[in-house]
């Protein structure tokens, strides 16, 4: 069998590990080939291809980002673009394409797989968002290396009895957040699933100084809005694919509390380097998961699947129900942070 496989959307630790573990699994316990895509649906599209084999994916287990390269193409251009896949997939002879990737890759895959491609999807973003899967793999090195940054902020901002506010990845689900938040013992945590109330963050922060502490962390989703009318926003306007920017929402939330409470705030915005660098042992040990029995799926004929975490097992899903909705917060989850908080 011809195994077809690409990473898209935004890189994270982990997605080596997966091509390893596909091509590990298809070689020896198979005696399949494997094919790489660049760039992801771009590879396609363009026919821009490698081979990856054994020797290729040796070493691969513990490096960050993915050697095949990762792209955002925006629907439409894909959707244009399916005469053209389909003779890519055929001249390289690829029975099943495993397509790796967040919310708009797993979307791609499972339109493709309504217009009769054989794909078996393979969840991945650091933003733990997809629907299906207990975990994705990339959230728990993304948290770790939140939460290192978050500890080491505690003990500038109580030299100084400032206020800090670090702001996380998350468009719209506050994984990031809350796990990274309740690692490091924030004293805030803000979501993008609950708008903020400024008035109520201005008296948290003032009565936690009266109280006699030095300090106070907060840690806020990219995402994150206030409640509407409550405080002034700038719009960052939508990119290319018409998704909405973020504009530094800790920043404009820091200016206001400093203007309301009078304390010192600063904010640090963790960026990127929250996807970098090596996977932590969980997330090399999922993705060598993941990657496995998608290949497995692929042999068996499992097609239209994406494979996902269930409890310690993996499983399979159909891969229109995991791209349905994202897996956001659920508020009893929010609630637990109140005993922490404050
Ligand atoms: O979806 C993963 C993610 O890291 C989000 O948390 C973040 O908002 C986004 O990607 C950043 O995308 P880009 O790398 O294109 O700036």
């Amino acid at each position: 069998m011809h195994i077809g496989v690409l990473t898209g959307g935004g890189d994270c630790p982990g997605l080596n590990a997966v091509l390893r573990s596909v091509v590990r699994t298809a070689e020896k316990e198979y005696g399949s080939t494997v094919v790489g895509f660049r760039n992801g649906w771009r590879g396609l599209l363009e026919d821009d291809s490698m081979v990856l084999d054994r020797p290729l994916v040796h070493n691969l287990l513990t490096r960050g980002g993915t050697i095949l390269g990762s792209a955002r193409v925006a629907p439409q251009k894909l959707r244009d673009g399916l005469g053209r896949m389909r003779e890519v997939l055929d001249a390289h002879g690829v029975d099943v394409l495993v397509p790796i990737g967040g919310e708009g890759t797993l979307t791609a895959a499972a339109w493709l797989s309504s217009e009769g491609v054989p794909v078996v999807g393979v969840p991945k973003t650091i933003d733990n968002d997809i629907d299906g899967t207990d975990l994705t793999f990339g959230f728990d090195t993304a948290v770790s290396i939140a939460t290192d940054m978050i500890d080491r902020l505690h003990t500038t901002a109580e030299s100084h009895q400032r206020v800090l506010l670090v702001e996380v990845m998350g468009r719209h689900a506050g994984w990031i957040a809350l796990n990274s938040g309740l690692a490091a013992g924030a004293h805030l945590v803000i979501t993008p699933e609950q708008p903020f109330d400024i008035e109520e963050i201005c008296q948290m922060v003032t009565a936690r100084f009266e109280r006699g502490h030095r300090h106070v962390i907060g840690v806020i989703s990219e995402g994150a809005t206030p409640l509407p009318g409550t405080m002034p926003m700038r719009e960052g306007g939508l990119d290319e694919f018409g998704h909405k920017r973020f504009t530094g929402v800790a920043q404009q939330l820091g200016d206001e509390l400093e203007r309301r409470t009078g304390k010192e705030v600063r904010t640090t915005v963790l960026g990127h380097v929250q996807r970098g660098g090596t996977p932590t042992s969980f997330d090399r040990v999922l993705a060598t998961r993941f990657g496995m029995h998608a290949t497995i799926a692929a042999h068996e004929g499992h097609t239209g699947q994406m494979v996902a975490l269930q409890g310690t097992e993996i499983g399979l899903i159909p891969l229109a129900d995991a791209v349905a909705r994202l897996k956001t917060v659920p508020p009893a989850r929010l609630a637990e942070l109140r005993a922490f908080t404050g």
